[in-house]
């Protein structure tokens, strides 16, 4: 899709469609005058019918008369005009995006630059919709028929309209960012969908091998042989259960000052995760394709970063693996000795996702990070708490998830606190070993974190836990069914607030 910015007459645009927003509070003005001349009355009509009223999510699609200079006029509405802000503008984009496209319309104009929106600045609006549009121009629809009818169009022309006052390089450079910005979730997203039988922790390695020599950044894999000689027995605990070859994936970016220390992004990527000997139930466990979820996040993260040439500094660790049982699988009971020395008890082989973590952590202190931030398909009591509609964030740095927070209320990707008091640790005390891989039912997602932070406690480090919203279960405009790439946009968000 190309998305062009442009300064015109919102009125005299010759397009197939020319998309006007309104807000419920706002249905008369000069402009909505004419334009309801060009639909001869008809968006007049239909306020007085009520059947256009400017609540959030209304839209009406009207043909215009002889006089038209657009073919047909989308109104949309857009709620109150105190409430809106630039999620509500991404999403009412998509939707915008996904009524047309269903609708056989690929081209079109959009009107919508112009909204007021109070604490934002025409890049962020110009960033927020092309992100809108991109999203929803998503589809993972390699294993389907080509040409199935009734298939939305895919996006071809859409133009942004932009008042004449306003910056058009400014605008520009923010179609651009968002360009670079999807893509990377595109990346993650296709990574999340990708089938187990296709997905091993090898191909795994190999799309990131791919995406970082055309990405410039620098890649290194190490396999079983090597994981063996350095001792990551937490890691090829879990893997060993598996046919497949597990395989620690390192990214390093390059944008910043050579002497600034990096920051260090961390993701599980267990490519399948049946639960290993403490096994998971049926239903559901075809989701569990999606537990390299973190991982994904992390790529594509590296891949928007390199290409928004953000002037930071970034290591990437990715532990890759697949957890399954068989005669060499881990059992309940068994200990492990991790990479950093400590030994650990696994008392649920389902708990496996912090183990692998804990060597990564570990691992990732040779770079020196200034920020560690793991992402991570962790447990699912993270769902029980927040749902689908954000992340949990944990760390041991007040400030860091105060710059996390704010990147995701921006980026409109949500996170929320959860406490991380030493009191939590207690439940994870292990009889045996250092410590044991379960706290049992209560506050799973902050036992998880106390678990993992034994291995971070010596970085400034923060956890997302992104189990509720890396699979969208249901689809919606912007994000189809299936994997969501949920995160990049909010860590490069953050990472644009860290350059050095
Ligand atoms: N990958 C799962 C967590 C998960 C569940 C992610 C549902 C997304 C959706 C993780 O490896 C896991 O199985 N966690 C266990 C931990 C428990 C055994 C302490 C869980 O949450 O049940
Ligand atoms: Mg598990
Ligand atoms: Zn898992």
């Amino acid at each position: 899709m190309k998305i062009i910015v442009k300064k015109g007459d919102v009125l005299k645009q010759k397009t197939p469609c020319l998309v006007m927003g309104v807000f419920s509070g706002k249905m008369k003005s000069e402009q909505l005058t004419e334009l309801d001349q060009q639909v001869v009355g008809a968006f007049g009509r239909a306020i007085f019918s009520k059947e256009f009223t400017g609540s959030k999510d209304e839209l009406l699609l009207l043909h215009g008369g002889a006089e038209t200079v657009a073919e047909r006029i989308l109104f949309v509405g857009l709620g109150k005009e105190a409430d809106f802000s630039l999620r509500a503008l991404r999403q009412i984009t998509s939707s915008i995006a996904q009524y047309l496209a269903k609708r056989q319309m690929g081209s079109f104009q959009l009107a919508l630059s112009q909204v007021s929106l109070k604490k934002s600045n025409l890049s962020e609006r110009i960033q927020a919709m092309a992100e809108g549009l991109l999203l929803a121009d998503y589809r993972y629809d390699r294993y389907l028929p080509k040409d199935k009818p009734g298939v939305p169009v895919a996006l071809n022309q859409v133009s942004l309209l932009i008042p004449s006052g306003d910056n058009i390089a400014a605008a520009k450079k923010a179609v651009a960012a968002a360009e670079s910005i999807v893509s990377g979730v595109c990346f993650a997203r296709d990574l999340v969908n990708a089938p187990g039988n296709l997905k091993s922790p090898e191909y795994l390695a190999m799309q990131a091998v791919a995406m970082a020599e055309k990405s410039g950044i620098k890649v290194t894999l190490l396999d079983r042989r090597e994981l063996e000689r350095q001792g990551f027995g937490a890691m090829l605990g879990v893997a060993q259960g598996s046919e497949r070859e597990p395989y620690l994936i390192v990214l390093e970016y390059r944008g910043g000052d050579e002497t600034t220390q990096p920051i260090a992004l961390v993701g599980k990527g267990v490519t399948f995760d049946s639960g290993g000997i403490s096994l998971k139930p049926v239903e559901k466990m075809d989701e569990m394709k999606m537990d390299m979820g973190g991982a994904a996040t992390v790529l594509g993260t590296m891949q928007a970063a390199a290409q928004l040439k953000l002037p930071v500094n970034l290591v990437a660790v990715i532990p890759a693996v697949e957890n399954m049982p068989s005669g060499t699988a881990i059992r309940p009971g068994d200990i492990l000795t991790s990479l950093s020395g400590k030994t650990i008890e696994v008392l649920n082989t389902d708990a496996e996702g912090r183990l692998i973590l804990a060597d990564a952590l570990t691992y990732v202190g040779r770079y020196h990070p200034r920020v560690v931030i793991d992402l991570a398909t962790l447990t699912g009591a993270c769902i029980v708490a927040l749902g689908n509609q954000a992340a949990a964030v944990l760390g041991n740095h007040d400030g860091l998830i105060r710059k996390l927070l704010k990147a995701g209320e921006k980026s409109g990707e949500r996170f929320w606190q959860l406490p991380l008091w030493d009191e939590y640790a207690g439940l994870i005390k292990s009889d045996f070993a250092d410590v044991k891989n379960t706290g049992g039912r209560a506050a799973g997602t902050i036992t998880a974190a106390a678990f993992l932070q034994l291995f971070a406690d010596q970085y400034t480090w923060a956890h997302l836990d992104i189990a509720g919203m890396a699979w969208a279960e249901q689809g919606k405009a912007g994000q189809p069914k299936g994997g969501t790439g949920f995160g990049v946009r909010a860590l490069i968000e953050y990472l644009r607030g860290e350059e050095n």
